[in-house]
């Protein structure tokens, strides 16, 4: 008789009671057989690992106002959070097409939402920059709806291999498009002192922009290649090592973030992407089509509500969001990740 019994699997050893790095998470990553305890972490207020908290859902569903028969664009896939919700608005009828940049989360939430039972009579995603809107329908057709999730999603950002967060140790890569363009390592190569701080200046604001440039410019002139993301905030700490002890681990922090997300919208072009989105937007919208657009730094808020103003100043628009709509304290209470969002709408 052949043996049956199911070969044991010793579960992931961690230290301690908790699991620390992502590889340790495996329940979190694999949420179809750990529901609960993905509930759980949740419930905490925590993004479980591999997952993505949608941000102010209820605001965008009631602003999108979507009806069965309408064809909508959700710009920024992500987890398919949004997407998931829209689809329902449909009542599958209609047609919604998803891009996004990152084709090692594409297929994951491609596979996710076919499972839910989204196919393509309802769903076509594809991989593609929103830069090239005017790419995902053939010619002619119009969007009633669009909306886009700007930035970077909870499962890019908890990958260590992805190089997103100075948290983590991992390569310094900071590609949203795995293939799209160079690694953030070989960007710092490139560039010069001046270059690296306008950089910080222009992408992120960076008070501390001259004194990290040039730490940075030093390492590069000693001929140390800064491949890792432990390498980029420990040099970030160093540069800040004349701030009065009790503000200093605090200032590192918000220096730390704002390099990185400096050097993220460097790599991935993420002001041009957006530009270039905005501008074709109210072409590919259909005559009382609905945008809304959530951001999460003041560079991205500017630019949209900039490029809405325009719009609205040359009759293209007809109505704009007057004032930034805010994620409730409730929802920044459960997702703290929702803190910085901001979101705008137009209406063609
Ligand atoms: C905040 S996440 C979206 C989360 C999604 N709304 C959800 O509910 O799961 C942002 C996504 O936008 C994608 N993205 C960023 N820039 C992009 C671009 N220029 N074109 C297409 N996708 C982009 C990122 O790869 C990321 O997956």
């Amino acid at each position: 008789m052949e043996n049956q019994e199911n070969e044991h699997v010793r579960r992931v050893r961690y230290k301690g009671t908790h699991p620390k790095s992502y590889k340790e998470k495996y329940k979190e990553l694999q949420p179809e057989i750990y529901a609960d305890d993905v509930a759980k972490i949740i419930q905490k207020g925590k993004t479980p690992a591999g997952m993505h908290i949608s941000i102010c859902v209820k605001e965008i569903l009631e602003f999108l106002d979507i009806q069965p028969n309408q064809i909508g664009l959700d710009a920024t896939l992500g987890f398919g959070g949004h997407t998931q919700e829209m689809l329902k608005c449909l009542k599958n009828e209609g047609h919604l097409y998803a891009i996004d940049v990152d084709k090692i989360e594409l297929a994951k939430t491609r596979e996710r939402l076919e499972n839910l039972g989204f196919g393509s009579n309802i769903l076509t995603i594809q991989q593609l920059n929103f830069a090239n809107i005017d790419k995902v329908m053939s010619q002619g057709k119009k969007f009633n709806f669009v909306l886009a999730d700007l930035g970077v999603s909870s499962m890019q950002i908890d990958n260590p291999e992805r190089g997103f967060s100075f948290k983590y140790n991992g390569p310094l890569d900071l590609r949203l498009d795995p293939e799209g363009s160079i690694t953030a390592a070989d960007k710092l190569k490139e560039l010069s002192y001046m270059e690296i701080k306008e950089m910080l200046i222009n992408n992120s604001d960076e008070p501390y922009a001259e004194q990290i440039a040039h730490a940075i410019a030093k390492e590069k002139k000693e001929g140390i290649e800064i491949t890792t993301t432990n390498q980029l905030s420990q040099i970030v700490s160093n540069a800040l090592a004349f701030i009065p002890n009790n503000e200093r681990k605090k200032a590192i922090k918000k220096s730390c973030q704002r390099t990185f997300q400096a050097l993220r919208i460097e790599i991935n072009n993420e002001y041009d992407a957006l530009y270039g989105f905005l501008e074709k937007l109210p072409q590919m919208l259909a005559p009382n089509g609905r945008v809304a657009i959530l951001t999460f730094h003041s560079g991205e808020d500017r630019l949209v509500k900039n490029s809405f103003k325009q719009f609205r100043n040359e009759g293209v628009y007809s109505e704009i969001a007057r004032d930034v709509i805010r994620p409730s304290a409730e929802e920044c209470y459960v997702n703290p990740r929702a803190h910085s969002a901001k979101m705008r709408w137009a209406i063609k």
